[in-house]
């Protein structure tokens, strides 16, 4: 992330890697929201709109998920709905804003610049 100052918004911040962006971020002076589980649930929709309607924000930093592979494999509902629909829901309103989306998973990172 270049030097300037960013209004971000982390997702999964309970986590190990969200916890630690959040902190560094903030540390590095850039203004941070950042959401645990039990702030923001990636597998309820409409909890995702009304978390992230009121903010302003240029870039989203979304590292939860459902990491356990048996936990998964025992869900698989639950995984698609966390994994997938909820970071593609959370792309799309960062698309609608303007703002980049930062996705870190297990396999993959993805990361737009709109
Ligand atoms: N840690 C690393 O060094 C590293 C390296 C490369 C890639 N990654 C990837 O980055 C991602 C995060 O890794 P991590 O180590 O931070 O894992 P983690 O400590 O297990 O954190 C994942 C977070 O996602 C949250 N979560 C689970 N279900 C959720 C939901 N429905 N809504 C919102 N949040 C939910 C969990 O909440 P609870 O705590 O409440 O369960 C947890 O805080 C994973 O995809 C991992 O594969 C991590």
């Amino acid at each position: 992330m270049a030097s300037s100052f960013h209004r971000v918004v982390v997702i999964g911040s309970g986590g190990r890697l969200g916890a630690a962006v959040a902190r560094q971020l903030r540390q590095s002076g850039h203004a941070v929201v950042a959401f645990d589980r039990k702030a923001l649930d990636l597998s309820r929709p409409e909890i995702v709109d009304d978390r992230l309607g009121p903010l302003a924000f240029d870039t989203v930093v979304l590292t939860a998920a459902l990491t356990g592979l048996d936990d998964a494999e025992q869900r698989p509902e639950a995984a698609y709905a966390i994994n997938a629909h909820g970071p593609e829901q959370v792309a799309a309103i960062a698309h609608r804003r303007g703002a980049r989306v930062i996705i870190r998973q297990r396999f993959r990172s993805i990361t737009s610049q709109v």
